[in-house]
């Protein structure tokens, strides 16, 4: 079953957390019925739809970088060629017209408290990884977009421009953490990070730290999926930065935060086939649908046109969902499972979706 456990920084009030974002639930609910005008305004982004191979960032490594496709080569593989590899990105930040966002002059990302990076070697080999900040700092008056957005620009940065040997997806979450960490642009916040390569020779290597998600669809079968991160419901795993006297306020007053290391991360390989369909998403999607409406979705619109316009219908119809009061979402069913009562509805929140098709 899925705890996709949303944005709870902190350990030692995780309870009253629940219960406020409860709280917040049902008032956001009320809010949307009362205003049901909100669901028509929906509109969802999409960035970047082309072919990977018109397309390289790829610097290092003897410049002609194509020289990758002769992997196939390499390791005595017996498939006669290499992978490649599609993406197309999708993302719906939830409106945010609660007060605590006044203060803020808005949140000045188009993805909201999400953030993604594709960064493309070459066609044959691309990394890619969705973050998605954790919300409560905003209460605190703190731009809680800024640590996954951080994150995502320097690990878009580091393995755009890897040199030397490949890293593994934990190890370039390493780094990036490190780095964002020393650089100081984030005052405080903490993030969950899903991290994917797509190799040459077909393996997914994968780092997953928090409720993020990665799943591969084989024929509209899910064939794998990561699992979810959380020390508790409505609290995921977060690399975190946060100041020094903050910490010892919540010492104080008998709490903590959660503050994770890259080296918790899960790692999963995985053997790609031609075709499969891989999905990056942050917990707006599954805290929505289950896998098994993703199952549906994709063999409902096998058909259709490009990954892109796939891509997009999916978000558009996770969005729809997450503002319909009447949808037995994943985390109201999990919510009334906890607390033996029955809620009902989607659950708003920031969607961002980075799907990759082998090819
Ligand atoms: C495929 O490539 C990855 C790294 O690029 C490597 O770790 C893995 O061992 C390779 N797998 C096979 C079967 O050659």
């Amino acid at each position: 079953m899925f705890l996709g456990g949303s944005r709870a920084a902190f350990r030692g009030l995780s309870r009253s957390r629940s219960m406020l974002t409860i709280l917040t639930i049902l008032v956001g609910f009320l809010a949307l019925m009362l205003a049901g005008v909100l669901t028509e305004s929906t509109t969802v982004h999409e960035w970047h739809s082309f072919s990977l191979g018109a397309r390289s960032f790829f610097s290092g490594l003897g410049g002609g970088g194509a020289s990758s496709s002769q992997h196939s080569s390499d390791g005595g593989s017996s498939s006669s060629s290499g992978f490649s590899y599609n993406y197309a990105i999708a993302f719906q930040a939830k409106d945010r017209v609660d007060g605590v966002y006044a203060g803020l002059s808005q949140l000045d990302s188009p993805t909201g408290e999400d953030n993604y990076f594709v960064s493309v070697r070459n066609s044959h080999d691309v990394f890619a990884g969705v973050a998605d900040g954790v919300g409560g700092w905003v209460e605190h008056g703190f731009d809680s977009s800024a640590i996954s957005r951080e994150l995502c620009s320097s690990m878009l940065d580091l393995s755009t421009n890897l040199t030397k040997k490949p890293l593994s997806p934990k190890q370039l979450l390493d780094l990036a953490y490190t780095k964002i960490k020393n650089d100081g642009k984030v005052q405080v916040g903490g993030t969950t990070a899903i991290v994917a390569h797509f190799t040459p020779n077909g393996t997914l290597k994968l780092a997953n730290l928090g409720d993020s998600w990665c799943g591969v669809f084989r024929n509209a079968k899910l064939v794998f999926q990561t699992k979810f991160q959380t020390v508790g419901f409505n609290a995921p795993y977060q690399l975190a930065i946060i100041p020094q006297d903050i910490v010892r306020k919540a010492a104080q007053k008998g709490g903590s935060y959660i503050q994770n290391q890259p080296k918790d991360a899960d790692e999963y390989n995985f053997k790609l086939q031609k075709d499969d369909i891989i999905v990056l998403a942050t917990d707006g999607v599954t805290d929505n649908i289950a896998t098994g409406d993703m199952e549906l979705f994709l063999s409902n619109n096998a058909e259709s046109g490009g990954l892109q316009e796939l891509t997009q219908k999916f978000v558009t119809q996770v969005v729809k969902l997450s503002k319909d009061p009447t949808f037995p979402s994943v985390f109201s069913q999990e919510m009334s499972k906890l607390y033996g009562r029955p809620y009902l509805g989607g659950k708003e929140d920031d969607i961002t979706v980075v799907v990759i098709k082998a090819t």
